[in-house]
């Protein structure tokens, strides 16, 4: 059985792309953040996929102590019950902050969850990812076009604007995917992104200020539903042979930032690791993976 773990599972797109996996016969860890929230939701896939393999585990993705915790309760299950393989990570967890806001930990909240926890989270995942020759997907944005990351402030200390600030975060994504299929391909582990589009969830009226909330209340009328968004994750995790792009709109290759180098995307993994106080392992071509 292909196995898949998916953030931010517990509503809106995350929720429907892991009922899409689910139908597609995943057995999935989805992580919530709401234990209620999260009950919740495995009653509607359960409703939806009778008999599916899924379950919760739940933390708070912004600390980056719980992603660590959430991470080894997601590791002794896939070592216990599915040989310590993991076909499939969706980082769909995501936010949208009015004011500049830390986490416990002092990092801006839009960048810390947006992009820091996808980032630790696949770190702690990477031997699984490898030994099953997995994909990582992201949910990205249009929204990163036109940006460039604030290198010399990238959590925007000064001059805090929330939706420059939520755009870098979507910039962030497709370049820790750039950089993921830059430093592992050869290990057979792909990552891609997806651009939903402008889906109709709760995101902008989840702990946002009452313009952000007011504005994202009409906007989201015009949102497509999140099951056309997660077709798009059905797609990318299990078409063979792999997709060769990086960056999807409802199953088909589109086009990115310029901003979107090699360059840019190393010099991110290194800021990243020392945010995180890690370093990934070098590559190890032909040790596990289907490559
Ligand atoms: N909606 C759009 O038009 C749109 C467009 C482009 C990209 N996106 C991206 O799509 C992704 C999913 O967003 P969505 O629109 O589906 O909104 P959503 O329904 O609010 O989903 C966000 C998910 O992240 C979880 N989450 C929030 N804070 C968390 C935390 N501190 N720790 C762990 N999990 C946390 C939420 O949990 P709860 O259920 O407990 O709140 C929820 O499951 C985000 O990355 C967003 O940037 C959305």
């Amino acid at each position: 059985m292909k196995t898949a773990v998916i953030t931010g599972a517990s509503s809106g797109i995350g929720l429907a792309a892991l009922v899409e996996l689910a139908q597609k016969q995943y057995a999935i860890v989805g992580v919530g953040h709401d234990a209620n929230r999260s009950e919740q939701a495995l009653k509607q896939v359960l409703a939806a996929v009778p008999g599916a393999h899924v379950r919760f585990v739940n933390g708070d993705l912004m600390q980056q102590r719980e992603v660590t915790r959430v991470a080894g309760e997601i590791g002794a299950i896939l070592e216990s019950e599915y040989n310590g393989k993991l076909d499939a990570l969706v980082n769909n967890a995501g936010c949208v902050r009015s004011w500049y806001t830390t986490t416990e930990e002092g990092y801006e909240q839009q960048f810390a969850l947006n992009h820091l926890a996808g980032f630790l989270l696949t770190y702690h995942l990477l031997p699984q990812l490898k030994r099953a020759g997995g994909r990582v997907v992201f949910t990205g944005s249009e929204s990163h076009k036109h940006m460039r990351v604030r290198w010399n402030d990238v959590m925007f200390f000064s001059g805090y604007h929330p939706l420059t600030v939520y755009k870098q975060s979507k910039l962030c994504n497709i370049l820790f995917a750039k950089g993921l299929n830059d430093r592992y391909l050869a290990d057979g582990v792909r990552a891609y992104v997806v651009d939903p589009g402008l889906v109709c969830t709760d995101i902008g009226n989840k702990n946002t200020g009452s313009l952000v909330n007011f504005v994202w209340k009409y906007r989201k009328k015009h949102g497509v539903s999140p099951q056309v968004p997660a077709k798009t994750y059905g797609y990318l995790v299990e078409t063979e042979p792999a997709p060769e792009e990086l960056y999807y709109y409802r199953c088909k290759p589109n086009r990115y930032s310029r901003e979107v180098t090699s360059e840019n995307a190393g010099r991110l993994f290194e800021l990243s690791e020392r945010l995180c106080g890690i370093q990934y392992p070098a590559s190890e071509p032909g040790k596990g993976g289907k490559t």
